[in-house]
């Protein structure tokens, strides 16, 4: 256990002993939430299958000390990474007598490393638009967002219909222009689990010699397989002839330990602007395919001892297991009066929304986690109301009907305790407040104030509370231990725009990222 102030130091003046300091992790992986049994529906994934974890982590030690940084010096990273595209390129139709034999592919650290690479191999295969664009749909993962905010690309977004959750095509093919270097859809998206019409955007893409990313980060690794248990999973890969690159994370549902995503693209002139390559200093060439120089071949070692072991076999029992659980978490749902499916499921997402008043979602997610339960809150958005998100995994299977109940449970003390009602100067906070007016201060007060946080340095000095609800709070916990209950703060978010949720969380995530002396 962490006894003392000096223990907490990263660097204590002696070395311990390697006992001790394992103890020490585990303890405080304790306060985590479970990454085993079922019951967490979102960050992980967990397949659930016995000495998985011991191989992948087997691997991923023996691998930790090798670098990517030059294939040369390590083949045996190059072997395993081209072993890995070449098995996500299978899986999404292409290679070797398919419709685009020529795929070539990268393995980056996650889905956002590579969204951020197809938009800039994207950009950069056009060096004469010097204000380049992308059209991406509502819908589409944050990093793309991301991506372009980093690339300096602007970014056209195609609403998505708030019955069926997808862009139209007609939208996106009107998006496109001059300017626009990508055209990008998701199968499926991460908020709701639905798969864009890929087919028609491609065409739309294609008929304006544009290219066309496929964020499959999500679900790329489970749509193949449902498809073979018999799912009705629209085409989406590269048999679809204007898709030019897809991505999938082998760290999401080829169940990999974090830090593995697969950027395939239809062929190697496609790829080529992906790379950096800089000779033009006294030290080594330095040639990156990716973002990273330096890379841990522990990630990619345990992704490649995951799939040798796993096999197509088990990831098609994995993918029945999953389909298996979301039916019945969907059916769960679908008996509670007052909830309602944001969509039918159809890949591994289930998604809901309160149709009733009474029925306060941020208030459901905190009576959900009282009963072991851990589903992610989204907020509302353009014309999407909030909503209740459960990435479903193999490992939550055994565990489906012991969710009925709970939810039933749960939705009954929803209902007792019904919906947040924000303080008046709270909720004129929220809504009247311009991101720039937001200042540290400000937010340590708010934080303090909500419990988030504990007294803080600028609390002590004085200089911050008066701004929040009540006050900073000298019973909270430590900085940066997480509270309880969090349907006021789930509530004061959703009354805030975008822009002001970014800058509040940005200042709160700030708070929580200080140095431990
Ligand atoms: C569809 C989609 N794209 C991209 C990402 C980003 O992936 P990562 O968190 O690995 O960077 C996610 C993550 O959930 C996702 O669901």
């Amino acid at each position: 256990m962490i006894d003392d102030e000096a223990d907490r130091r990263a660097l204590p003046g002696n070395g311990l002993p390697a006992e001790r300091v394992l103890a020490e992790v585990s303890a405080l992986r304790g306060a985590d939430r479970p990454t085993h049994g079922g019951r967490l529906f979102a960050y992980v994934y967990d397949p659930a299958v016995p000495g998985l974890d011991e191989l992948a982590a087997a691997a991923y030690a023996g691998s930790a000390h090798v670098n990517g940084l030059d294939p040369t010096a390590f083949p045996s990273l190059l072997a395993m990474e081209n072993a890995l595209v070449g098995a996500a390129a299978r899986l999404l139709g292409g290679g070797p007598g398919s419709a685009a034999p020529d795929v070539v592919g990268s393995v980056t650290s996650g889905g956002t490393e590579s969204l951020i690479l197809a938009v800039k191999a994207a950009r950069d295969a056009h060096p004469e638009i010097a204000a380049p664009r992308i059209v991406v749909p509502a819908s589409a993962h944050a990093a793309f967002a991301k991506a372009a905010h980093y690339l300096r690309v602007a970014v056209d977004t195609v609403p998505v219909s708030a019955s069926t959750l997808r862009p139209a095509a007609a939208d996106v093919a009107a998006a496109i222009g001059p300017e626009t270097v990508l055209v990008a859809c998701s199968a499926p998206s991460y908020a709701h689990g639905v798969i864009d019409p890929v087919a028609e955007i491609a065409d739309a893409a294609a008929a304006a010699g544009v290219r066309c990313h496929v964020d499959a980060c999500f679900g790329g690794w489970t749509l193949p397989y449902l498809r073979r248990l018999g799912a009705d999973v629209p085409p989406f890969d590269f048999a679809v002839a204007g898709v030019t690159s897809i991505s999938v994370d082998l760290h999401k549902y080829a169940y990999a330990p974090k830090g593995v995503s697969v950027l395939l693209h239809r062929d190697p002139a496609l790829r080529a602007p992906q790379y950096f390559a800089y000779a033009d200093w006294p030290g080594y060439t330095m040639v990156n395919p990716v973002i990273a120089s330096t890379r841990s071949g522990g990630p990619i070692a345990a992704a490649y001892a995951t799939l040798r072991h796993l096999g197509d076999d088990g990831y098609l029992r994995l993918a029945a297991a999953t389909r298996d659980a979301v039916a019945g978490l969907a059916d769960a749902v679908r008996a509670v009066d007052g909830l309602r499916l944001m969509a039918e499921p159809e890949s591994t997402v289930v998604c809901f929304t309160a149709t009733d008043p009474g029925l306060d979602l941020f208030v459901l997610v905190d009576e959900l986690a009282a009963r072991g339960w851990h589903t992610q809150p989204q907020l509302s958005y353009a014309d999407l109301p909030p909503s209740v998100h459960l990435t479903v995994t193999a490992a939550v299977a055994p565990r489906v009907t012991e969710f009925g109940p709970d939810l039933a449970d749960a939705v009954a003390a929803t209902r007792a305790a019904g919906p947040v009602a924000l303080p008046a100067e709270l909720l004129a906070l929220a809504t009247t407040l311009t991101p720039d007016a937001l200042t540290p201060e400000l937010v340590a007060g708010l934080a303090a104030g909500l419990g988030l946080t504990g007294p803080t340095p600028a609390d002590a000095a004085g200089s911050a509370g008066a701004a929040g609800p009540a006050g900073p709070d000298d019973d909270a916990g430590p900085v940066g231990a997480p509270p309880g209950r969090m349907a006021v703060v789930n509530t004061l978010l959703d009354a805030a725009p975008p822009a002001l949720r970014e800058r509040l969380l940005v200042e709160f995530v700030g708070l929580l990222q200080r140095p431990t002396w």
